[in-house]
């Protein structure tokens, strides 16, 4: 039969095959997942509602809707002082998904050589692959988990023109690290000039804790996509609502790619995303919600700690990235499915995230505090009776 030999050799998603395997552990608490645990607000809903019950039924401009297209520019304005003109430089894709995967289709010829700081969010490595890149992993779990100037003038060193894209993942999945705009600025010198385009993953922007979210496009505006969405910002991942921003030149292909896979998306949920980007009570959800994961992130890491887990400091996402002690089993997949079945706490394995991952475990704070108090204590027992 017939298939293309790139679909051929994807796998499936790691993270939900080891979530399978661990959900039939009865009692089981998950801090699995990297899904918002609040509800859509009552504003933004409405949108969507008004939308639907106005007619708006028919095809939108395949870029996304006129209105949307504002929010986002004023979005991006607003929070970040960047600004793209609504008209070609903002495309409205299906979640942050598409946008990964329009980009790196739209950028990628066969056999180029994509960076990609490791450990990563599981979706880029088989994105590349199907656009034909190779990835070149770089680890940076001797770095605090950050790209260094070092590592990527020794990628652009030893790749040449073959370089043509690196993709940053700030704040990261699956780390909660980000870069201060210092670091960025260090990268950003040795791009300035090239020919790299940067695809920068930004979904996790609105959810940073003790710095403000600063973006390499800032930098490298010629050069810098940035993918984003309301499925962090706004615990609105059903919705499907994601954008990719950047220069006309890079804008372009990944739209006419979108035109041809998606024609335009949906217009209540591209009505609901106006609203929750837009307005000014759409920056107060995002602001409650951030409050909260802060909250957490400020119990779980320094009781984590206490149990004997190395964690780097996350300072957005909300997740994080814990070193397993030195007397257990240091295979985290291992460790994994043990903890869940004895421990009945499911978490995600390091090493599903590639290299620089082993030996760790991806806790989500996308939990209520009652929920990560008793996963606490329960990971207490399991490692004093281990
Ligand atoms: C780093 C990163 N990028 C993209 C996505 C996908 O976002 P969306 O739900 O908007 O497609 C996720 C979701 O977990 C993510 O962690």
């Amino acid at each position: 039969m017939g298939v293309n030999k790139r679909v051929a050799a994807i796998q499936p998603n790691a993270i939900r095959a080891f979530d399978d395997q661990t959900s039939d552990v009865e009692d089981i608490l998950k801090l699995t997942l990297g899904e918002p645990d609040f509800s859509v607000p009552q504003h933004v809903k409405q949108a969507a509602i008004d939308s639907i019950s106005s007619d708006d039924s028919h095809y939108a401009p395949s870029k996304g809707s006129v209105a949307l297209r504002k929010a986002i520019r004023h979005f991006m304005i607003d929070r970040y002082d960047l600004s793209y003109d609504a008209e070609t430089e903002i495309v409205v894709t299906l979640g942050a998904t598409e946008g990964i995967y329009d980009t790196l289709t739209a950028f990628i010829n066969d056999g180029d050589k994509v960076l990609l700081p490791a450990p990563n969010f599981s979706m880029y490595d088989q994105t590349i692959a199907l656009a034909g890149g190779d990835v070149v992993y770089v680890d940076t779990s001797k770095s605090d988990f950050l790209l260094t100037p070092e590592q990527l003038q020794a990628a652009v060193d030893q790749y040449g023109d073959q370089l043509t894209t690196v993709l940053l993942n700030y704040p990261s999945n699956p780390t909660g690290v980000t870069y201060t705009a210092e670091q960025l600025a260090a990268l950003a010198d040795i791009l300035r000039g090239t020919d790299i385009t940067v695809i920068a993953d930004e979904i996790y922007s609105e959810l940073t804790y003790d710095v403000e979210h600063y973006s390499i496009a800032k930098l490298l505006p010629e050069q810098t996509v940035i993918l984003n969405g309301v499925s962090k910002s706004h615990a609105m991942t059903g919705y499907r609502i994601g954008f990719i921003v950047g220069p006309a030149e890079l804008i372009a292909p990944a739209a006419t790619l979108h035109q041809f896979t998606v024609t335009s998306a949906s217009n209540p949920a591209m009505a609901a995303a106006a609203e929750a980007l837009g307005s000014a009570q759409g920056k107060l959800d995002s602001k409650r919600m951030r409050d909260a994961y802060r909250e957490r992130r400020d119990y779980l890491v320094p009781a984590l700690r206490q149990l004997g887990f190395e964690i780097p400091q996350p300072n957005g996402a909300f997740y994080v990235f814990a070193k397993l002690p030195a007397n257990v089993d240091q295979d985290d997949y291992a460790f994994g499915i043990d903890l869940a079945k004895r421990g009945k706490v499911a978490v995600i394995p390091g090493s599903i995230f590639n290299i620089g991952g082993e030996g760790y475990i991806r806790i989500s704070y996308a939990a209520s505090m009652e929920t990560l108090h008793e996963a606490v204590k329960r990971i207490g027992t399991f490692l004093a009776n281990y």
